[in-house]
């Protein structure tokens, strides 16, 4: 008998629905370079209104909607701050610098999240011999720390502090729906409130095949789509993905907090195991363990899919496609794989090349 394999690699692995692709198949269509896609449109519309903000647009990617909105906020040879371990860094092949010319400067947050007095501590205003602060950067929620949640209260605090020293905020909520799941937070409170910029991303949680969608001011909006353009991300018919991004809020926005639940089953199924397992607090379980790599294959060759995103630490996403079944599996392979490892060890060391360490990681 043969099973399907448990992918817990990220949950951007998700296929779309029989009922997503009837959406995406039967979408009005037109020429979104001329603005002329009536579904997009609606796809932008929905969402400036469910965060409060005026202006939409709708890009292929999370990427592109942070770095067409780091550049919108930062000009060549000004300064972004945001945590040392932000996706904008650690998984954006260098752009802000590559593409924008801008200046980063890190700081580590706790569990990823930027408390109002290190943003205070460290925000620099410009003058002749100084680099002032254009923008913070957030993460929301935190996707290297395991999906961290930014509560209401720090935005709030963050968002009256850059106001007063007149800096930007950019949120990359690629995960917000998952913020909002976990604490019930309106939609609209984690946008305009508190951001001059968000991206929001319609592939990860809410399980559309591509798309995500940057938020900000109608200022903003002619420049934005100029960006999008010369990044090479104008999309001409793309009311087939936008159709798939509106059946997604639809149908599976809702159902986020199922993927949390599954997460906890992980966490507490591999800590009665005795893994030293962190959070969860949204959909994301980080399993400190020696030679993660190693149990990352073993479980491969059981069909069970997780990342390493550290040579001690496993990673498990929860999303749209695995239930409770699927994450009880996961549980008996892992803890199998650990403890395998464990003996292994107990004989002579095993090292593994970097490359392969490397191909193992996901965003
Ligand atoms: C926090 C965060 N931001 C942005 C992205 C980028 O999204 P995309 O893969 O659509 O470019 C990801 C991808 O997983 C992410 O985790």
């Amino acid at each position: 008998m043969t099973t399907h394999p448990v992918d817990l690699r990220s949950d951007t692995v998700t296929r779309p629905t029989p009922g997503m692709r009837r959406a995406m198949a039967t979408a009005e269509v037109g020429d979104d370079m001329f603005g002329e896609d009536p579904t997009v449109r609606a796809l932008e519309d929905r969402l400036a209104d469910l965060f409060g903000f005026p202006g939409a647009l709708f890009v292929p990617s999370g990427v592109m909607a942070n770095q067409i909105a780091l550049r919108l906020l930062a000009a060549p040879g000004q300064e972004i701050v945001c945590d040392a371990e932000a996706h904008i860094l650690a998984h954006e092949e260098g752009s802000p610098a590559r593409y924008g010319g801008i200046q980063t400067r890190t700081v580590s947050g706790e569990r990823g999240l930027l408390s109002p007095e290190t943003v205070q501590r460290i925000l620099r205003t410009g003058n002749a011999y100084t680099v002032g602060t254009r923008a913070v950067a957030l993460e929301q929620t935190h996707t290297r720390a395991g999906g961290t949640v930014y509560p209401l209260e720090t935005l709030r605090a963050l968002r009256r502090l850059t106001v007063r020293s007149g800096t930007a905020v950019h949120i990359d909520g690629a995960r917000i729906w998952n913020a909002h799941a976990a604490t019930g937070t309106p939609l609209s409170a984690y946008g305009a409130p508190v951001a001059d910029t968000l991206a929001v991303c319609l592939s990860k949680g809410l399980g559309a095949p591509a798309g995500s969608v940057l938020l900000t001011a109608d200022e903003h909006l002619a420049r934005a789509r100029s960006l999008r353009h010369g990044l090479g991300g104008g999309m001409r018919q793309a009311g087939i993905l936008a159709a798939a991004g509106l059946h997604a809020l639809d149908h599976h926005l809702e159902r986020v907090a199922e993927d949390h639940d599954h997460a906890l089953l992980l966490a507490e199924g591999l800590r009665e195991a005795g893994c030293s397992v962190r959070g969860p607090e949204t959909n994301i379980v980080l399993v400190d363990t020696p030679g993660a790599e190693d149990v990352v294959r073993r479980a491969a060759r059981e069909g069970v899919l997780v990342t390493a995103p550290g040579p001690d630490v496993l990673r498990l996403v929860t999303h749209l496609d695995v239930g409770r079944r699927a994450c009880r599996r996961a549980v008996e392979v892992l803890m199998a794989a650990v403890h395998a490892d464990r003996r292994d060890k107990s004989g002579p060391a095993q090292t593994e090349p970097a490359q392969q360490r490397k191909e193992s990681e996901a965003a």
